[in-house]
């Protein structure tokens, strides 16, 4: 079968209806706001998995977040509790015990929609036409691989599949050679990446790109909505994680990108390749192997390789501005 990896400058993603799956997460969490802040989108849902946190934590912070966003409109669903095959693996060093950082936490208003995540997933996108619906991922991809496993049609049928996650030539951020999304479900990432979906793949590469440096967050700060407000602690939050763990200075915004590159996909870079992800090596589990040498036959996915900084910054805070 030929796979098609997705123009990067097409336009298309932007015009059709998107569901986010997420676990905030302080970067999801972010990523929710750009989203709910772009009424452009045509927001099918959130559904949630565990991931940085508990599957608990994860569906109540994205309920939170759509709170003080104040788009009750968007149901959040629910979903998996722990990955495919592997034993779990929490993040809580880099998002703080809630999973939001300093942010003050509380239990939102409207509850959760009914379902579980995959299921919903099928329901919404066999429910409309083909190529209607993209999906966006910053968690583990396990909703999504339960998704394709329950209804065969639906990798072909969606516009395009985003996702934060790998890494190649930045090396590892949960082990030497391994990103976390990917690690946290090895073997979801690489039923994903077999199923013949058109997969755009946002990694470290370049959201070690896209930082939150001191000037970027204080224009952030200065602005009196609510959301921004909150993306605002919640960044100085991750300035202090990235000083603790990584001896770093400003932050990556990881999993943002995502809805940037869905907005503005002339914003970044892609190369197609051949994505495979490692699922059996103890020493390198979850690394994603980007093979760039091949034809359109054999790729499988577009890889990002650069991002403009500045103007992903700048839409984020156009939009938390409105
Ligand atoms: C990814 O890992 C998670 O901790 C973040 O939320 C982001 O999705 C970055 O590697
Ligand atoms: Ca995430």
């Amino acid at each position: 079968m030929r796979r098609t990896g997705v123009p990067r400058d097409n336009g298309l993603v932007s015009r059709t209806g998107l569901i986010i799956d997420c676990d905030p997460g302080v970067d999801d969490a972010i990523a929710l706001f750009l989203a709910f802040g772009s009424k452009e989108l045509d927001l099918i849902g959130v559904t949630t998995v565990a991931g940085n946190v508990s599957a608990a934590l994860t569906a109540r912070n994205a309920r939170l977040i759509r709170q003080i966003a104040g788009r009750e409109d968007v149901p959040v669903v629910a979903g998996a509790e722990r990955p495919l095959v592997r034993a779990p693996v929490e993040a809580d060093h880099f998002h703080g015990e809630t999973g939001l950082g300093h942010l003050p936490v509380f239990e939102p208003v409207a509850p959760l929609a009914e379902g579980e995540a995959a299921d919903v997933i099928v329901r919404e996108v066999m429910a409309r036409p083909p190529g209607s619906v993209t999906v966006a991922v910053t968690g583990p991809m396990t909703n999504l691989a339960l998704a394709f496993a329950r209804e065969p049609a639906l990798p072909a049928r969606l516009a395009a599949v985003v996702v934060m996650g790998g890494a190649r030539s930045e090396g590892g951020n949960i082990t030497a050679s391994a990103e976390y999304n990917i690690h946290a479900d090895p073997h979801a990432a690489q039923a994903v990446a077999a199923s013949g979906c058109r997969l755009v793949m946002l990694g470290l590469d370049v959201t070690h790109q896209v930082r939150a440096t001191p000037e970027r967050i204080a224009r952030i700060a200065a602005l009196a909505s609510a959301p921004a407000k909150a993306v605002a602690n919640l960044l100085d939050f991750a300035v202090e994680t990235e000083r603790k763990h990584v001896e770093g200075g400003a932050p990556p915004l990881h999993d943002p990108c995502t809805i940037a590159y869905i907005l503005r996909p002339d914003l970044f870079a892609t190369r197609p390749c051949r994505l495979e992800v490692e699922t059996e090596s103890r020493l390198t589990l979850g690394h994603t192997a980007v093979e760039f040498r091949v034809g359109p036959d054999e790729a499988n996915c577009q890889w990002a390789t650069r991002a403009n900084a500045e103007a992903i910054f700048a839409l984020l805070t156009e939009r938390l501005g409105e």
